[in-house]
């Protein structure tokens, strides 16, 4: 099948090489020349294992290639995706700007029938809107399509997601675009879902809600862990051989970041919001997420008698682990904060650090290396769960001033602790002193 992809953000380019992977030929379109030239050459524009290579292979045999004409991207194609960016707006609502766009760009240029494939995480009833669009724009030139296709892919495993996902949702309200969207999923070998459009929109907002509902509870649960003594670790593991409560999305934390959950837990609350219903749960998960994130400076108050003046390692950036996206990273509220309390800030993040120069205070200073960062400072918080951390030979911190971690993503066993004169505090379990 010949497909179009507009937008080559991470969920655009990762379904583009995908589906160029199992047979089909894509041709990506995005309005940034300079990234489609990079692109051509198979330089990926987002760090995510496997990407780069699988670009090659399919720029090389010609079944990928990169545009930024919409007339000469939507020659001959069968089916188009929409996989242009849903940012949020200042009130939390999803912002469309990019999508109707789209949709302008696909009325302006398409010349036979199309499909149309919406991707873009976008608030319930924007596919059948935006087939209005089109429709009232094509004026019967040509037939269109419109199929909700969500995205469920992690950064950091966005290629395995896709080829050992859980479930493809396809809503569509007519037989034949859930027909095409089918068969050109089909070879990834993933269970599908067919359902309506609207419930496929509602689909993919529920499943991250519920997935950073799971991280807010066990969070709380971890801080009334920390009070009464038990251990959030041994808490979540006894909780998560409940085959229905699943095992996964327990690990307790400084709360979530990225550019999904916290823009799509507030655009579902404003959905529910624009048909007068109240989504207090889910205000309740974003309240809990944002004083997770600054329980490293709670704790660090408690252990020093002021932050100001003092060096403090911060150890990782990126959102999490094996990405160098730096969208809603717990990290720049941490660091706002410790300049805002006058410390001296001493970084370290194996690949976010050129992301990070460009959103973090300019008095922030970079290390090279784990040791580097920590040697010579007061405390070193640990923000992100890298391996380059959680692996380090634990003696490093002893050439700390003040050997004093405090650990956000719970990198190390209390035991292996112990075995060092190192002041260890993490979340949700006892303090090591
Ligand atoms: C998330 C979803 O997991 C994907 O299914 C979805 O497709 C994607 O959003 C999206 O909507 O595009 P992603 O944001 O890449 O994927 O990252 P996750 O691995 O889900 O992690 C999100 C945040 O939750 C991170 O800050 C992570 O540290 C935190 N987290 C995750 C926890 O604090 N505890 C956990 O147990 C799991």
């Amino acid at each position: 099948m010949k497909i179009s992809i507009i937008g080559t953000g991470y969920v655009g380019l990762v379904t583009g090489v995908t589906l160029a992977e199992i047979g089909h030929e894509v041709i990506c379109i995005d309005v940034d020349a300079q990234k489609i030239e990079k692109m051509k050459q198979a330089a990926s524009p987002i760090h995510e294992p496997g990407l780069s290579e699988m670009m090659a292979r399919n720029i090389a045999v010609k079944r990928l290639a990169f545009t930024t004409s919409h007339q000469s991207g939507f020659e001959d194609v069968d089916v188009i995706y929409i996989a242009v960016g849903t940012p949020e707006n200042e009130d939390g609502s999803a912002n469309l700007m990019y999508v109707e766009q789209a949709a302008k760009d696909i009325a302006e240029n398409v010349v036979d029938d199309v499909t149309v494939v919406m991707k873009s995480t976008v608030p319930v009833g924007t596919n059948h809107k935006v087939k209005e669009q089109i429709c009232n724009a094509v004026k019967g030139r040509v037939k269109i399509e419109i199929v909700s296709n969500p995205e469920f892919l992690k950064e950091g495993s966005a290629i395995e997601d896709t080829f050992l996902g859980d479930r493809i949702v396809i809503g569509s309200d007519s037989m034949e675009g859930a027909m095409v969207v089918a068969a050109i999923n089909e070879p990834f070998g993933v269970p599908i879902y067919h359902t309506d459009i609207k419930s496929a929109e509602m689909i993919k907002y529920a499943s991250n809600a519920f997935l950073a509902t799971k991280i807010s509870f066990i969070n709380e649960i971890s801080n009334i862990c920390e009070l009464v003594g038990a251990n959030i670790e041994n808490v979540a593991s006894g909780m998560g051989m409940d085959n229905r409560i699943g095992s996964q999305f327990l690990k307790a934390g400084i709360g979530y970041g990225g550019s999904c959950f916290p823009k799509d837990t507030k655009a579902l609350i404003q959905i529910a919001g624009n048909v007068n219903y109240e989504f207090d749960l889910l205000k309740g998960v974003v309240n809990v997420n944002k004083k997770q994130q600054l329980l490293l400076i709670e704790k660090l108050n408690q252990c020093t008698d002021k932050i100001e003046g003092k060096r403090i390692a911060v150890l990782g950036l990126a959102f999490k682990p094996n990405t160098d996206d730096m969208r809603e990273a717990t990290s720049i509220l941490i660091v706002e904060e410790l300049i805002r309390q006058r410390a001296e800030v001493v970084a370290f993040d194996p690949i976010a650090t050129e992301n990070a120069k460009s959103i973090l205070h300019p008095l922030v200073v970079y290390a090279a290396s784990v040791e580097e960062a920590v040697e010579g400072s007061d405390a070193a918080l640990i923000v992100t769960e890298w391996e380059e951390i959680r692996g380090i030979n634990l003696s490093v911190f002893q050439k700390m001033r003040r050997p004093l971690i405090i650990d956000g993503r719970n990198c190390f066993s209390l035991d292996s602790m112990k075995e060092y004169p190192i002041e260890y505090h993490s979340i949700g379990r006892p303090a090591v002193t």
